[in-house]
C-alpha cells in the first residue's frame, strides 16, 4: 500500500524519531541518497507562495536523482479547472509522487484518496508537518535530546502550532501554547497531543499568558499572526495579537540557554522583535536549512 506524508498524526513516536535521525545522517552524508529517486518525477502543486518549501523540495529531489515539476496555482487550478479526483488520477499516470501546498486540508485528503502514488503535505490550513520535522531536527541538534525540554509557542494557534503539538507530545517535549482567546489551536490536535503526552510523559499546556508560556522554556517559537489566505483579517489580527510579540523582555523569561525558532517568513516588529530574531539565541537559518534534510529523510522513508 502507498504511504503518504500528510499528518504527523499518522506516524508513531518511533517513526518520527527514525525520520529525524535519518535527516541528521543525510545532513552529514548527503550523497548517501543520491540515486534513491533516480527516474522518478514529482508534481509539486502550490496553491500559495513559497520560498523554503518549494526550493528545498526541488533541490532535495534533484539531489536524490529525481525530477521535480513545479506547478503554480494557475497551472493546476486545484478544484476549479477540473475535479481534484481527476487531477490525482491523471498525475498518478505520469509521476511517482505529489507534493502539495493547499488552502484546505481536505484537498490533500482528496488527492490522497484518488492518487495511487504518495501525497506529501507541503502546508495546509491545518498542518505543516515537513516544517515541524525540520524544527525537531534543529532542537535535537541544539540540545541532543527531547525529553526534559520545554517548548513555548506564542502567537496564533495555526497550522504550525497544530503540528508542533503533535511532534512535541509524541517525542516527549513539554509544550506550552500561549494564544489570545479565540485563536487556540485545533481542538482535535490538542486532544491528540494530550493523548500522546500520556504515553510519552510530556506536558501539554494552553494559556492566554505569553509570560506564563515563556517561563523556563528551552525553545521559544512563533509564527506570523496572519497566515496565507487570511490577509483580509490583517487589521483585526494585529489588534488581537497585541502583547504576544516575542521581544527581549519576554525572551528573558526563558531558560538562559534557550533557542529561538520561527518557520519564516517573519515580520519583525509584529510577532517577533528584530533584536530577538536577529539575536544570539536565534537558530532560524539552521532551522530553514534543515527543511532540506528533513524532507529528503521523508522521501527516503516513503520510497526506500
Ligand atoms: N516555512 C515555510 O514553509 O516557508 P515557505 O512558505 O517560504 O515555503
Ligand atoms: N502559518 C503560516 C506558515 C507559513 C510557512 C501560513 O500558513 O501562512
Amino acid at each position: 500500500m502507498k504511504k503518504d506524508f500528510i499528518s504527523l498524526l499518522d506516524f508513531t513516536p518511533d517513526e518520527l524519531q527514525f525520520i529525524i535521525d535519518q535527516a541528521a545522517q543525510l545532513k552529514n552524508a548527503p550523497r548517501n541518497a543520491c540515486d534513491l529517486l533516480k527516474g522518478k518525477s514529482f508534481a509539486l502543486i502550490f496553491q500559495k507562495p513559497s520560498n523554503r518549501t518549494r526550493v528545498s523540495f526541488e533541490t532535495g529531489i534533484f539531489q536524490m536523482g529525481g525530477n521535480p515539476i513545479y506547478l503554480a496555482p494557475e497551472d493546476i487550478n486545484l478544484g476549479k479547472r477540473e475535479p481534484t479526483a481527476d487531477i490525482a488520477r491523471t498525475l498518478s499516470r505520469f509521476v511517482d509522487g505529489i507534493v502539495a501546498r493547499v488552502f484546505s486540508h481536505d484537498d490533500l485528503l482528496a488527492l490522497s484518496k484518488f492518487a495511487t502514488i504518495p501525497v506529501i503535505n507541503a502546508l495546509s490550513d491545518l498542518s505543516h508537518p515537513c516544517q515541524i520535522l525540520a524544527d525537531m531536527l534543529t532542537v535535537q541538534e541544539e540540545f541532543g535530546r527531547f525529553k526534559g525540554l520545554r517548548l513555548a509557542y506564542i502567537g496564533d494557534g495555526n497550522n504550525i502550532c497544530n503540528s508542533l503539538l503533535i511532534a512535541c507530545s509524541r517525542l516527549g517535549v513539554d509544550i506550552a501554547v500561549a494564544t489570545p482567546a479565540g485563536y487556540e489551536p485545533s481542538p482535535a490536535y490538542v486532544a491528540a497531543a494530550r493523548a500522546a503526552a500520556r504515553e510519552s510523559g510530556a506536558q501539554v499546556f494552553l494559556t492566554t499568558s505569553a509570560q506564563e508560556a515563556a517561563s523556563g522554556a528551552h525553545v521559544l517559537y512563533t509564527d506570523t499572526w496572519v497566515s496565507m489566505g487570511q490577509e483580509e483579517e490583517t487589521a483585526r489580527r494585529l489588534k488581537d495579537f497585541d502583547g504576544f510579540q516575542i521581544d527581549e523582555r519576554l525572551a528573558a523569561k526563558a531558560d538562559a540557554k534557550h533557542i529561538f525558532l520561527h518557520c519564516l517568513p517573519a515580520h519583525r516588529g509584529q510577532e517577533v522583535a528584530a533584536a530577538v530574531i536577529d539575536g544570539l539565541h536565534s537558530k532560524i537559518f539552521d532551522e530553514a536549512e534543515n527543511r532540506l534534510h528533513a524532507q529528503k529523510a521523508v522521501l527516503k522513508f516513503l520510497y526506500s
